[in-house]
């Protein structure tokens, strides 16, 4: 049976990629506090992530509730992280366990653990690192989501995306700072999926997400142990014909 998918952030980059590419594979019900720009027919709610009763019907015969809805920016004021990020997403889990739904799948961040020296290798079994306000509410929506698969049973996984980008933007090039935390569209799209379709018995989990690039400044091993994740790219091949090497 087609799983019914409850998209926060539907008119997002990630979220509007991730819709076009498995509009055929789930059925999509959206919502945004902005409008989406094409709903391929699926349908569409406008409203706050903040405003609880006003959320609160679309999670009702929802499988799994994908949560991208959020300020994403790593420079956010803690006037904007505290209703898009910290009380959203505390709505989006408790909306989710109130209606029964299977998992959330929470779109978390390599801001989560950004603090560790460049040069070392993040694990996911060491402590979170925030290095700004907007990673820490990520660590936040991570801590939710343990709570709520141990004390409600409902499977929350959190994915720490890295910078998720075009195949085509100009941050996959050797001179850019963050060529290694690169995962691209269709990279971030497919492990979304594998979320999504992760067995029954993954309860929890924070996962890391980036492209299979050469180096990878976070262990992937988690992510392709237990969500089969199988990236395609790897962003220092895809630079070698842009840069200066
Ligand atoms: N783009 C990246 O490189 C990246 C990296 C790590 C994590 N993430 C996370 O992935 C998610 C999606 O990111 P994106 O790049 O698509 O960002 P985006 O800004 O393109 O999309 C986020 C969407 O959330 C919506 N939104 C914000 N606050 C809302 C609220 N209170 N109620 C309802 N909707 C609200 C916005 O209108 C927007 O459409 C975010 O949670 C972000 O923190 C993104």
């Amino acid at each position: 049976m087609t799983r019914k998918v409850l998209l926060t952030g539907a008119a997002g980059k990630i979220g509007s990629f991730f819709r076009n590419t498995y509009a055929d594979d789930y059925e999509f019900v959206l919502t945004d506090i902005a409008e989406p720009e094409d709903t391929q027919g699926a349908p569409f709610t406008q409203a706050d992530l903040s405003d609880f009763d006003a959320i609160r019907p679309l999670f009702d015969g929802v499988d799994t509730v994908v949560h991208l809805g959020a300020d994403p920016s790593m420079d956010a004021t803690w006037e904007s992280l505290l209703p898009n990020n910290v009380i959203a997403t505390y709505n989006v889990f408790e909306a989710a366990c109130q209606a029964g739904c299977r998992r959330v799948v929470y779109a978390s961040s390599i801001n989560a653990v950004l603090g560790y020296p460049r040069d070392q290798q993040v694990h996911t079994s060491q402590p979170v690192y925030p290095i700004n306000l907007y990673g820490a509410t990520k660590c936040w929506g991570e801590a939710l989501g343990r709570y709520y698969s141990a004390a409600h049973g409902l499977s929350s996984l959190c994915l720490r995306f890295g910078a998720v980008q075009e195949r085509d933007s100009e941050w996959i090039h050797w001179d850019h700072e963050y060529v290694e935390i690169i995962q691209t569209l269709e990279d971030n799209a497919s492990l979304i999926a594998a979320a999504v379709e992760a067995g029954a018995d993954v309860m929890f989990g924070n996962f890391h997400g980036i492209s299979d690039n050469r180096y990878k400044r976070l262990d992937m091993t988690d992510t392709k142990e237990i969500l089969n994740y199988s990236p395609q790219d790897d962003a220092f091949d895809m630079a070698r014909g842009r840069g200066n090497l």
